[in-house]
């Protein structure tokens, strides 16, 4: 049996500053504090993340965060045992805030240091929420990610399929954008999809009938574009009953193609490893109702365990980086002071690498 450890993360490669305190054994480890600063407002009137000012706002916050999260947990750093940063994949100026500023503290204190990839961070939040043994399937579904990970250990994912453009958050949000409802886009177009007929237009499924995993967006974005357009023209405006026709149709379209792909993501997962009997969703999209259900349809329906941990521990947070370095220390697996910041990092090593940037940096 291994030791109690109690970890320190710090997650910095977006647009979120966070720094967590997580304390256990590697499947059994409890939150002890999850503190997150969003920097959204900042952003809000860019229509996107802009690295500079995140970078700033990252620098700005990051020691508060940490301070925080201590005092939440009831700690300070002499009772943490070690450390852990994300290290990439992300914006290159938000990551070196928080590699530099674990650095110090490791400096100053002797502290372990432990670099984590982000992806790994959501890949083993089912682990540390429900203890769900591996293997199991993962979807990571955000404003910046979208792919499925088989996830073996800690230490051995295979990114099954992705996106090859946007990301589906990043849909949502330009969908939103199009059709004049606020940001950030998914919540918004959910609310007004309630509202509409899913079927009264007629919007692509793009890659669904090709034989893989693989997932696109950007034409479905461009679709709704179009049919605004040609509302417009043909009403003078945009009447707020096919708003919702358009909204509804968008998203049942994101759905129809996430549901379709996690069925042949399953099965290659099985294939690979026939002892996978969960699917378990992350990031911000998987806060949709009509995605999420699904899903969970789709899981009933293959006699797979659907899992979405709260949603707090679903968009990114330093709990899952905290947790990750725990597993990583337990393996013996640190860092030295010459740790990186890699903007682009794959978790799969062995997988091609993704096309294309996304609103939220390199689509890893
Ligand atoms: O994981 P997250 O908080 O941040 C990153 O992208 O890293 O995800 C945010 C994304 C945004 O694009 C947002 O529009 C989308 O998740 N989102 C949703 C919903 N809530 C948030 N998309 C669809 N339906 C929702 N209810
Ligand atoms: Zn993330």
């Amino acid at each position: 049996m291994s030791a109690v450890l109690t970890i320190l993360g710090i997650e910095s490669s977006c647009d979120d500053t966070a720094a967590a305190v997580v304390r256990g054994v590697a499947g059994n480890a409890r939150v002890l504090s999850n503190e997150v600063f969003t920097q959204t407002d900042e952003h809000a009137s860019f229509g996107g993340v802009v690295p500079e000012i995140a970078a700033r706002a990252h620098a700005e916050k990051i020691d508060h965060v940490i301070e925080n999260a201590l005092m939440v947990a009831g700690m300070t750093l002499k009772d943490i045992d070690a450390i852990a940063v994300t290290a990439g994949p992300g914006l290159i100026g938000g990551v070196l805030s928080g590699v530099m500023c674990a650095k110090g503290l490791c400096a100053a204190t002797g502290l372990p240091l432990i670099g984590v990839n982000h992806l790994a961070g959501h890949a083993l939040t089912p682990q540390l929420t429900d203890g769900t043994a591996f293997p199991y399937l993962m979807l990571l579904v955000s404003g910046g990610h979208c792919q499925f990970l088989l996830v073996e250990d800690h230490d051995t994912y295979t990114r099954l399929g992705g996106t090859i453009d946007d990301a589906p958050g990043e849909a949502f949000d330009k969908t939103a954008r199009i059709l004049g409802l606020p940001q950030p886009g998914g919540p918004s177009v959910e609310t007004e999809a309630k509202l509409g007929d899913p079927k009264a237009f007629s919007l692509p499924r793009p890659l669904l009938n090709r034989d893989n995993c693989d997932m696109s967006f950007s034409g479905l974005k461009t679709a709704i574009l179009r049919a605004r357009d040609d509302v417009i023209a043909e009403h003078c405006g945009l009447p707020t009953p096919i708003r919702a026709d358009l909204c509804a149709g968008f998203q049942a379209a994101v759905t129809d193609v996430l549901v379709a792909k996690s069925r042949k993501a399953l099965q290659a997962a099985r294939s690979i490893a026939p002892d996978v009997a969960t699917l378990a969703v992350a990031g911000g999209v998987a806060a949709n109702g009509t995605i999420r259900s699904a899903l969970k349809a789709l899981c009933a329906e293959t006699d797979t365990e659907f899992l979405a941990p709260p949603l707090a521990l679903c968009t990114d947070n330093a709990a899952m980086i905290a947790y990750t370095g725990l597993v990583r220390f337990t393996a013996g697996m640190t860092d030295d002071l010459t740790l990186s910041a890699r903007p682009r990092w794959p978790l799969d090593q062995k997988s091609p690498t993704m096309l294309g940037s996304g609103k939220k940096g390199a689509k890893a």
